[in-house]
């Protein structure tokens, strides 16, 4: 008897192991190649753009992008922590924050060649689903909607990750799909869309650059006939900055084209994950009749790299790295588990990646569904330690100052909205919301003390 339900408690646990899954996601490397340690603060890096460096020390410094002992460190952190992911999301960023002409063509792709070479050198067995970044192309972020050198050039780099099929539409426009880990009902999404980024005047005329929309509607049309499951990864994302208000990255058109793409094909995509900002935060996608239907996890970035975007205040980062836990049957995402480099810790004692924090614990939610991330989003806008904690992770644990009522809407209707028209509105009625709410917990503290005071 007693052996009877252990075989059949072993076979459960097997059962379920077997469901679960994990894959890496690294996002926005940026090698600073010129990082030196030296005396004058202002020389230590040419990404600081002469603001001072003043921490530096061998894993870097907040005001500028990473040195190779930083991405080598966070490489080999994967490895440590996870050494066999089922497979691995790279969305891209290789190339420091510097004016066009410290760089070059082939600077540039000496760059991406170096990070390909530790990832695929530290992961000679793993599959990795890699994403053009911005700052992957000369000059920076002017990608062309057509056959291209550095199209050409990357996709021979990258040959070893890419299926023949995924090299043409590769070189036609920095974007691929294939059955993920080629089993059949999955499938993998990766695009180019800095095609769509405002900052990108090459494409700023065209309808659909690259033709990458029609092909993507296309893909996932065939995807739902074919009952398949798809993810989506890319590097700069629809929706809006949290660090700075009304600050979309995407031109206008694309972000309404990117929105309905998502709403008309949400049965068949189960997550999206892009980079970009550095910072760690999800988007949230609304079919019309507010259900929540899909996430964006927007992963925070391995570069401490202090933004320079006016507006920003101490928009710097710890590096980040992490892992995605999901169904491989279905490809719901279960959970998300954020590691760290403490970077002034790592500068002055020794380098330790840690576990930051893992989603369901932390937000206290059963799951990364989009039912289960559209919680944490409203918990946020009501609650006010759960909201600092969200902040605090936002930025890696670096910045811990409090998040106070313009900081709240700005991380609210950013998550909430990413059509423009709707997070404009979204902004005043937080903005009223947090008004009764900052109004009313000083009128009820003095009634509560007053209460206390009369016993
Ligand atoms: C850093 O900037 C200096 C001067 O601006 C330039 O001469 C040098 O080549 C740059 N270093 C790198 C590695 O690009
Ligand atoms: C890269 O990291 C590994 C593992 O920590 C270490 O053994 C190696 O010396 C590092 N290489 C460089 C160039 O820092
Ligand atoms: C990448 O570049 C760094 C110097 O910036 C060099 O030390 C390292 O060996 C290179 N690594 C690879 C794998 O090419
Ligand atoms: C993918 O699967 C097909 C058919 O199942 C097989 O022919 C092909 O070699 C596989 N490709 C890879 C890269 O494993
Ligand atoms: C990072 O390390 C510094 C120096 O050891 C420490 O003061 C700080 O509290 C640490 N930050 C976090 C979030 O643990
Ligand atoms: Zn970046
Ligand atoms: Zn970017």
């Amino acid at each position: 008897m007693s052996t009877v339900k252990l075989l059949l408690s072993c076979l459960l646990f097997k059962g379920v192991l077997a469901l679960s899954g994990n894959f890496w996601h690294i996002t926005d490397l940026h090698l600073d190649p010129s990082y030196k340690l030296t005396d004058n603060p202002e020389q230590v890096c040419n990404s600081s753009g002469n603001r001072p460096a003043a921490k530096a020390g061998i894993y870097g410094d907040y005001a500028c992008d990473s040195p190779w002992q930083l991405i080598n460190s966070s490489v080999y952190a994967m490895k440590d922590i996870l050494p066999d992911p089922d497979f691995i999301v790279w969305t891209g960023d290789d190339t420091p924050h510097v004016p066009n002409e410290q760089l070059g063509e082939e600077k540039v792709l000496h760059i991406v060649r170096n990070i390909t070479h530790i990832i695929s050198h530290v992961f000679p067995n793993s599959k990795v689903y890699s994403a053009l970044g911005n700052h992957d192309y000369h000059p920076k972020s002017q990608f062309p909607g057509g056959p291209d050198y550095m199209y050409d050039q990357i996709a021979d780099m990258w040959q070893d990750w890419l299926d023949p099929e995924s090299q043409i539409t590769f070189k036609r426009g920095g974007y691929y799909t294939e059955k993920l880990l080629n089993r059949t009902g999955f499938r993998m999404l990766v695009l180019n869309t800095n095609l769509y980024y405002d900052q990108n005047k090459q494409t700023q005329d065209i309808d659909d650059p690259a033709g990458q929309f029609s092909w993507a509607d296309q893909i996932l049309t065939e995807a739902a006939n074919n009952k398949e499951k798809v993810y989506i990864i890319g590097h700069v994302p629809p929706g809006f900055f949290e660090k700075k208000r009304s600050k979309p990255w995407f031109m206008s058109k694309f972000n309404e084209k990117y929105l309905e793409l998502v709403q008309k094909h949400n049965s068949v995509i189960l997550g999206q994950f892009f980079g970009h900002h550095h910072t760690d935060a999800f988007r949230m996608f609304y079919d019309s009749d507010d259900t929540p239907i899909s996430t964006m996890f927007l992963s925070p970035g391995v570069t401490p790299w202090k933004t320079s975007l006016p507006g920003v205040v101490d928009g710097a980062n710890n590096p980040g790295i992490r892992v995605f836990e999901y169904d491989t049957q279905t490809l719901l995402v279960k959970d998300v588990v954020t590691y760290y480099l403490n970077l002034t810790h790592a500068n002055a004692a020794k380098e330790r990646w840690e576990k930051e924090y893992r989603l369901t614990e932390s937000f206290r939610v059963s799951d990364a569904s989009p039912a289960s991330m559209h919680q944490v989003l409203e918990r946020m806008a009501k609650d006010r330690c759960y909201l600092q904690k969200y902040y605090e992770f936002n930025s890696v644990s670096y910045d811990l100052k409090e998040c106070d009522s313009d900081c709240r809407v700005d991380h609210v209707c950013s998550a909430r909205e990413v059509d423009f028209k709707k997070y404009d509105s979204c902004l005043k009625t937080e903005a009223s919301a947090s008004a009764i709410y900052g109004g009313l917990l000083p009128v009820l503290s003095v009634a509560v003390s007053l209460v206390l005071a009369n016993r």
